[in-house]
């Protein structure tokens, strides 16, 4: 199984990553960060053991991260996530004991102790814990196999015309992980607006009929009415399993090599991903992005997920 850490700031679609990397056999789940972002740092911490609770997590540490981002001030996202940061079901108290160590030092540890190319990092909230490991111990770079993201877009933005939340909310920390050396998939809003959960989906999750799908038809069903209110989709998509997703099968997205960076000091485009789409990339290209999404083979990795949890 592909060995990976799961930084994250639960938040609806987080809690589908995090439920999808725990039930699919293909993921062995080493650690979940968490990081300031769809809510406060202590509400999305809250959250991720809420979720190890419901899916019966047992043995994968768990820490706190950054409670802001690196210099700009703390932006939620409660008109879609709820005052909550995962509004809608029931959230079980958690007795579960965070790992003592800040999820920096914990992503660092892992990463240390592995063999080199063992570790894929998967980040699908702000880049704060990512930006603040790599600057505390640079060995890590050249460790990890690659980096996933659900982040960005190359030709759309959800918080701003331009922008993405996940880079927006920290920038600065975006700026640092797209400009190491590491192999980056960028999984942004141009594929992750493709994984939408239909009436279908939806039906297809709820005859599951497990606690943990039960769980998830209710996230979704909040998560809906945010995005219809809020965004006017008609269904919501589902972004941050998509990155869990292409660490399980590349085949369930393509791909396109690509330099990236993220603007800086843009008036009107802080935060957008900028992607050069100039060919031939350059030889020493390391990121690419995604484009088209195999929907079919992505909702049928969520729905095996959740039938391999079962009733925990
Ligand atoms: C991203 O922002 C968050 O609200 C979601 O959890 C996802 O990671 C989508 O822009
Ligand atoms: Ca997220």
């Amino acid at each position: 199984p592909r060995k990976i850490i799961l930084d994250c700031d639960p938040g609806h679609d987080d809690a589908i990553a995090i439920l999808l990397a725990h039930g699919n056999p293909e993921i062995e789940l080493l650690a979940v960060t968490t990081v300031v972002g769809n809510q406060t740092l202590e509400k999305v911490t809250r959250n991720a053991l809420a979720v190890a609770e419901i899916a019966g997590i047992v043995g994968v540490p768990f820490a706190a991260g950054c409670p802001r981002p690196l210099v700009r001030t703390i932006e939620v996202a409660a008109d879609i996530h709820g005052e909550s940061g995962m509004d809608g079901p029931e959230l079980p108290e958690s007795t579960r004991e965070l790992d003592g160590r800040h999820a920096v030092d914990l992503i660092i540890d892992t990463i240390m102790a592995s063999e080199p190319g063992e570790i894929t990092l998967v980040p699908t909230g702000g880049l704060t814990n990512i930006a603040l490991a790599v600057r505390k111990e640079p060995r890590i770079v050249s460790r990890v196999r690659e980096v996933v993201l659900m982040g960005g877009g190359f030709h759309v933005g959800n918080w701003s015309a331009t922008a993405e939340f996940n880079i927006i909310i920290d920038p600065e920390a975006a700026h640092i992980v797209f400009n190491e050396a590491w192999p980056l998939t960028m999984v942004g809003l141009d594929l992750t607006h493709q994984a939408l959960a239909t009436p279908e989906v939806r039906a297809r999750i709820d005859a599951v009929g497990t606690a943990p799908s039960r769980f998830v038809g209710e996230l979704l069903e909040f998560f809906a009415s945010t995005y219809l209110e809020t965004q006017g989709f008609t269904h919501p998509p589902v972004h941050d399993p998509c990155a869990v997703a292409y660490v399980i099968d590349p085949s369930v997205m393509t791909v396109r090599k690509t330099p990236l960076d993220v603007e800086l000091t843009g008036t009107l485009t802080l935060g957008m991903t900028v992607a050069d789409f100039r060919s031939p990339p350059p030889a020493d290209c390391t990121t690419q992005v995604a484009v088209d999404l195999d929907t079919d083979k992505f909702w049928a990795l969520i729905e095996d997920a959740l039938r391999r949890i079962g009733e925990p």
